[in-house]
């Protein structure tokens, strides 16, 4: 733990039904969690459903603003519907729909322009970390983004660390692991503005559960997570906030 204050926000993903929107809000609403934030990322249509008291984040937007754009879902839609995060630059997005750099960094910048917060999520394939360009990798897929919306931007972004071959598949990065890209990640932005880089939250998201949260989440640079599976299930989520606050 550190002075920043702490989020934890769960990615559904593809998941999830109306059933899922109650029991969550249930459990969310019977814990006190005030030292931090919690964040849930639900599918579109169920954004709805919430009550007005959970922060919503969306898991992906459009990079337009309306018009002719089938099946795409503005940011201006999203703030009518209590949304306030963005995740961006999900590793499964840039693969199944593929999102380049510069379209992250167009959505980021879609994101900002609506005053909402974007979570822009960087991370390697295993085969980046094993060929050992793993800090090139992150670099460039951060430098994207700075190339378009300038490092002061970076005072409204919550960024994310993913690496890909954790995800879902129980296989965690060491708590050494991540807080060495984290710390990587705070001192590339350093280089370009030290108060920036010091107060910007950076989430760890990789197979993290009920029982690796805490130690993850005591690293000096890692501010919080980004949950997939886990996020599913009430009981463990809520088990990882308690881990955060
Ligand atoms: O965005 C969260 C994520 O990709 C991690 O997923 O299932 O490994 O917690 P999971």
């Amino acid at each position: 733990t550190n002075s920043r204050r702490q989020l934890v926000a769960g990615n559904w993903k593809m998941n999830g039904d109306k059933a899922l929107v109650e029991q969550m809000q249930k459990q969310l609403a019977a814990a006190s969690l005030e030292n931090m934030d919690v964040v849930i990322c639900p599918p579109f249509p169920y954004f709805g459903q919430f009550d007005s008291k959970l922060k919503l984040g969306s898991q992906n937007i459009s990079e337009f603003d309306s018009g002719a754009h089938t099946g795409e879902v503005s940011v201006a839609m999203l703030k009518e519907f209590n949304c306030q995060y963005v995740i961006i630059g999900h590793s499964e997005r840039r693969a199944d729909n593929h999102e380049s750099n510069e379209l992250v960094a167009l959505k980021v910048a879609q994101v900002l322009k609506a005053n909402l917060t974007p979570i822009l999520c960087v991370g390697e394939p295993e085969s980046v970390r094993e060929d050992g360009t793993l800090f090139d990798y992150i670099a460039t897929q951060l430098d994207a983004v700075l190339l378009k919306v300038g490092i002061s931007q970076f005072a409204e972004i919550v960024l994310a660390y993913e690496p890909i071959w954790a995800i879902g598949t129980g296989k965690t990065a060491s708590p050494a692991q991540a807080q060495e890209v984290h710390a990587f990640i705070r001192g590339h932005l350093a280089k370009q503005d030290d108060k920036i880089a010091a107060n910007i939250v950076i989430l760890y998201g990789g197979s993290v559960k009920g029982n690796n949260a805490q130690e993850l989440f005591s690293q000096a640079d890692v501010d919080g997570g980004l949950i997939g599976g886990a996020s599913l299930n009430p009981e463990d989520f809520l088990s990882i906030c308690q881990a955060a606050n």
